[in-house]
């Protein structure tokens, strides 16, 4: 058994990750400013995890009470997901992507020092190999980045490839590809503010009815059906690759790491698994693409098997059903036992 510092464990990744931790016997340490999610949330993860989490509510950027959490807590290993991930506002404003993403990890990497913990997996993404074309894409494959919030996650890699050249570190990159779902409780999920980004939240929220309809973003791609394909993995699946990517790290095994099923999904194949979990069509409608989006993106998962024995087990049809419990069990403000 461990301790692990979780920042922005209360989030979307760090909620599922927490419970999938907890399942596995480890003592966890949650660091989250709540700038993207409910506080409600943490009682919620402790009904899933049958105990509730230490909660210090604080900013990564905040290098003195970094210093309290390592010096009040025996941490062996930190996981970080704080961070800003929406593509768009980043290109909006590039600065708070760049104070918070890249100052926020070299903030918590000197008060990691400062204590003695070396070991940190990091929350990273697909959107580094830019747009690898139509293969299973390897984690040797070129890096590059065509937006600020994609130019934070290729420097935060590079600073830690270069931290680790000099000090001891020992790191777990884990590259997601397109994190989707919730938990099977219909009790954590992701609750994006606004208009979701992303289309699973997106057409959830169609599926549940805020949302009149989906845009689709371009059926002209060089795919089966012409809308964009994409490796959609369960976040339950992403949140015990945490769990295996930490602890190699207290074994010792440094690791960068694609997170993904190794299979692509087209937009309307998602769209209509949603409609079979939520019992209806969904209404769409065919748009112009969205600029930077690329044809097709998916994993190859095999290094992730060989390091980690990692591979994902829930398929598309879970994805969805979990979802729309979750949206299902939000709808009726958590008063089900069982939502179904
Ligand atoms: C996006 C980000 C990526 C980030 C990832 C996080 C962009 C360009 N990329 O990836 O940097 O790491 O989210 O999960 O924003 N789609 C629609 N209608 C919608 C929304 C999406 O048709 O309303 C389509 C897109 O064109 C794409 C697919 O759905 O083909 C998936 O889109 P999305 O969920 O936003 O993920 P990515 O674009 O892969």
């Amino acid at each position: 058994m461990a301790c692990i510092l979780l920042t922005g464990g209360a989030g979307y990744i760090g909620s599922h990750t927490f419970v999938a931790l907890a399942e596995a016997g480890h003592d966890v340490v949650i660091l989250d400013d709540f700038s993207n999610s409910d506080p409600g949330v943490v009682a919620r993860m402790g009904r899933v995890a049958g105990r509730e989490p230490t909660v210090v509510r604080g900013s990564v950027l905040d290098e003195a009470l970094l210093g309290r959490v390592f010096a009040e807590h025996r941490i062996d290993g930190i996981i970080h997901f704080a961070a800003l991930k929406a593509v768009g506002e980043s290109v909006e404003r590039p600065l708070d992507y760049f104070s918070t993403n890249i100052g926020g990890l070299m903030t918590l990497m000197r008060a990691a020092r400062a204590a003695g913990v070396w070991r940190l997996v990091f929350s990273s993404t697909a959107t580094v190999y830019g747009d690898p074309g139509d293969r299973a894409v390897p984690e040797t494959a070129p890096r590059s980045h065509t937006n600020p919030y994609a130019f934070t996650k290729l420097t935060c890699e590079q600073m830690l490839e270069q931290a680790a050249a000099a000090e001891p570190w020992c790191v777990g990159v884990l590259r997601y590809f397109n994190p989707v779902g919730a938990h099977p409780s219909g009790l954590i999920g992701e609750d994006p503010r606004g208009l979701p980004n992303n289309l699973m939240p997106y057409v959830a929220k169609v599926a549940i009815g805020a949302l009149p309809e989906l845009q689709v973003f371009g059926d002209d791609y060089a795919t089966p059906d012409g809308t964009g394909m994409r490796d959609y993995v369960h976040v339950v699946d992403l949140a015990r690759a945490h769990v295996a990517s930490v602890e190699a790290l207290l074994d010792g095994r440094a690791h960068t790491l694609n997170i993904g099923t190794g299979r692509a999904n087209s937009v309307l194949e998602l769209v209509e698994a949603y409609g079979r979990a939520a019992g209806r069509a969904l209404p769409y409608r065919v748009v112009g693409r969205r600029a930077g989006d690329v044809a097709i993106t998916y994993a190859d998962p095999s290094r992730a098997r060989a390091e980690l024995g990692f591979e994902a087990t829930l398929d598309l049809d879970a994805m969805c059903r979990d979802s729309w419990r979750w949206m299902r069990a939000q709808a009726s403000g958590f008063r089900l036992n069982d939502p179904e």
